[in-house]
């Protein structure tokens, strides 16, 4: 049934909704279980739509919750229309989006289409024989022509392409073997994306996030490629020149259809790029999604700075980013961006989100990062459940790494650290389940919970309210013009944000010890709108942040 609230008149692109909101990420499974089998779902989300609504943001994107044999937890679909059953059913699905619009909360899809799962009816068909009508939906390379060019996986140690008895060839895979890459080339594989999009719109949702979309087009030549190539990943595997055209057709045949955006995962491996897929004259994409920031926990402040500034001015004039320092693939934005010591683990996370929620860009929250929560002790292999992880293991293995070291980064980068369930509260399991939950809790829960939270007025839970509300409330931190302050500062990440004669300063230390700056706009102070201290040491043109300290100040 069409949903005419849904149909698109006509948007002004130069301000949307989509830019306007703050966006909240929901690990469905981990995020609170209903029904007692310990896995997160939609009744568990729809029990925790006050608290959502509480937070104040505006867009729920929701890792993939689509049937699948949950290899990659959702990330390789069999059934695009379904519901995995863990989540519940289609109709708690349409209680949920409801429930959500009623808050005005909208909801942005996972689209995982550059693969399917195995076990999906195209790759069933398409592995059956040869002359298959599906057999192009994914790509062979029949046996008969020796071993197929070198592709790397990243997940699977043993490459790109695995053997298939059945009909002697051998199939691609990007990630691992149960997630066969879908042939893009090939137009009704195209046209089924579409349909599978529009089915989703015509229920309500309001936007789709494009997993791994990068790599959707390919050379099916299938050309030799250099030794070495797999260590530029995205350059050689990704953004092949016909993606645009397929973007484009998508925009035609899906977005332009309807009020609704697709972000990218991922911007290509230039600004160039990254332009390409978002400007709107265009008509691919509406948002990126860039990962410069993801090495960027290992880098000096300076050129942290110089990441994000160099993102913000090639976007100044066209084009639309989103802001983010964590999610399911990553480990937990405190410990690798803050400190989690006991003593700045809550200014440091404050300090995170007053960063996120105040530069020019989308922002994304990943959830729990609301609390501060923190990565999780696994120093064992055996506790790993993550395709991924376990792909490095063997991989690790395989190449005869220094295991030990092997798992200490493990333990500090796995994305296990970001999908332990939810902190409600100090009851068992958090309140997430009342039965074993599919993965551990973290033990910091006592501590570390939304209720204890709740009631602490200077908790990093309230001071994101507070930010999500300032950032809801001013235009300025949306649209306003971003200029870097004191760029050479190693400890203090200060921006100025100008729109329409408003003016406010960020000022970020991110440093466990005090540090200044001084500036001639100190002068020009007037109120004080974030400040996770009780105070503020200002002596003429120079201000003393505190540890991690996070000050929003308007200006006159
Ligand atoms: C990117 C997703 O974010 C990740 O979680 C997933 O494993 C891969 N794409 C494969 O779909």
């Amino acid at each position: 049934m069409k949903k005419e609230n849904k149909v698109k008149n006509s948007i002004d692109i130069s301000r949307a909704w989509w830019k306007e909101g703050v966006l909240y990420q929901i690990y469905p499974q981990s995020f609170k279980d209903s029904d007692g089998d310990g896995f997160g779902d939609f009744k568990g989300v729809i029990e925790k739509l006050d608290y959502l609504e509480s937070l104040g943001i505006t867009m729920v994107w929701m890792n993939p919750f689509f049937e699948s044999p949950m290899v990659d937890n959702g990330y390789d679909v069999s059934d695009y229309r379904a519901i995995q059953p863990r989540y519940g059913s289609m109709e708690d699905f349409q209680n949920m989006l409801d429930g959500m619009h009623k808050r005005g909360i909208k909801l942005v899809l996972d689209v995982v289409v550059n693969h399917s799962s195995n076990e999906h009816d195209w790759f069933r068909q398409s592995r059956s024989s040869r002359d298959n009508p599906y057999r192009d939906y994914y790509h062979w390379w029949p046996a008969e022509k020796g071993e197929p060019p070198f592709r790397h996986s990243l997940f699977d140690p043993e490459g790109a392409w695995t053997y298939d008895e059945q009909t002697n060839a051998y199939y691609l895979h990007y990630f691992a073997a149960a997630q066969p890459d879908l042939n893009w080339e090939n137009s009704k594989v195209r046209y089924e994306v579409y349909d599978i999009m529009k089915f989703w719109a015509e229920k309500g949702v309001d936007g789709f996030r494009m997993d791994a979309f990068q790599y959707a087009s390919k050379d099916t030549n299938f050309p030799e490629w250099p030794k070495g190539h797999e260590k530029e990943y995205d350059k050689w595997y990704g953004m092949n020149p016909p993606l645009h055209g397929y973007l484009n057709e998508m925009y035609n045949e899906v977005i332009s259809k309807y009020d609704i955006f697709a972000v990218a995962e991922g911007a290509g491996t230039t600004l160039q790029d990254a332009h390409d897929i978002v400007d709107r004259d265009r008509n691919e994409l509406q948002m990126a999604y860039h990962f410069d920031y993801v090495g960027s926990d290992q880098l000096k402040l300076t050129d942290f700075k110089a990441i994000f500034t160099k993102w913000d001015t090639s976007f100044a004039e066209e084009g639309w980013l989103s802001i983010f320092l964590s999610n399911h693939d990553n480990s937990r934005l405190v410990n690798r961006f803050g400190n989690s010591s006991p003593e700045y683990r809550a200014v440091s996370a404050q300090m995170l989100n007053t960063f996120i929620l105040s530069m020019r860009g989308t922002p994304y929250t990943y959830f729990g990062d609301e609390l501060g929560m923190a990565n999780i002790d696994m120093p064992s292999i055996e506790e790993y459940v993550d395709v991924c992880a376990l792909g490095d293991y063997k991989r690790a293995v395989k190449e005869g790494k220094d295991l030990g070291e092997f798992m200490k980064n493990l333990n500090f980068y796995s994305r296990e650290n970001s999908r332990t369930p939810m902190q409600w509260n100090d009851s068992k399991n958090a309140g997430f389940t009342t039965t074993t939950p599919w993965k551990k809790v973290n033990p910091d829960y006592k501590d570390i919970n939304v209720a204890k939270q709740d009631k602490d007025p200077n908790s990093v839970l309230n001071h994101f309210r507070k930010m999500v509300k300032l950032r809801n409330e001013n235009k300025v931190l949306v649209y306003g013009k971003y200029e870097l302050l004191d760029k050479n500062n190693e400890d203090i990440y200060a921006y100025t944000r100008v729109l329409d004669g408003e003016k406010m300063l960020v000022l970020l230390n991110f440093t466990d010890h005090n540090s200044c700056i001084t500036s001639p706009q100190i002068k020009q102070l007037a109120d004080i709108q974030i400040n996770n201290y009780n105070s503020l040491a200002i002596n003429n043109h120079t201000i003393t942040l505190k540890p991690y300290q996070a000050v929003i100040v308007l200006l006159n």
